[in-house]
């Protein structure tokens, strides 16, 4: 796919089909993540990718709209690093791994593959199912399937503000 159509085909899908990912497409779009660009490249990430049926179900319940989770093919679970208040990378880590959760969701999008963001509120439940160090969190999720409603494909209309609205030139 082109990537403009892949910019046009993008959406957040929460519904899937009851069909694995192949192996080298999950791989593809973990590798999406692993080049995306990062503050003085610090790669702040780690990503764990969750596949088994039963851990999926349970790390749906880490945030009360993760519900998509539990029915994916697969998940990718974006880990970050646990910084002070005073630590002013804090800020980039949010940053760093929205691009990285962008790129995933572009790559996932050319291979036709549907993808949806997930909040982790419970840090606890996903601390404990993942297995994650101290020192670092889960800082989003990407539910990943192939879309139970209709392919991927550019849209006609996007629910988006006015391209007037929100492009300044110049000055605001
Ligand atoms: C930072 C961020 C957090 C989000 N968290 C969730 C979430 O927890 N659950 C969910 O279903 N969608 C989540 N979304 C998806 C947004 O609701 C979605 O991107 C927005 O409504 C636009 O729809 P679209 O992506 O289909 O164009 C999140 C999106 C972003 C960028």
């Amino acid at each position: 796919m082109e990537t403009w159509d892949a910019i046009r085909s993008r959406r957040n899908v929460r519904a899937y089909q009851d069909s694995p990912i192949r192996a080298e497409d999950l791989d593809r779009i973990l590798e999406a993540g692993r080049l995306s660009p990062s503050s003085i490249n610090w790669q702040p990430w780690d990503f764990v990718v969750v596949t088994g049926r039963e851990r999926l179900q349970e790390l749906a319940k880490v945030w009360q709209g993760a519900g998509h989770v539990a029915s994916s093919a697969a998940t990718i679970v974006l880990v970050g690093p646990v910084l002070g208040d005073e630590d002013i990378r804090k800020d980039w880590v949010q940053y760093d791994l929205g691009q990285a959760t962008m790129s995933m969701m572009l790559a996932a999008a050319d291979l036709g593959i549907g993808s949806c963001h997930g909040a982790v509120h419970d840090q606890e439940l996903a601390r404990e199912l993942l297995g994650l160090p101290a020192d670092r969190f889960a800082v989003y999720m990407l539910g990943l399937g192939f879309p139970a409603d209709r392919a991927i494909a550019p849209l006609a209309k996007h629910n988006r503000r006015p391209f007037d609205e929100v492009v300044h030139r110049d000055r605001w």
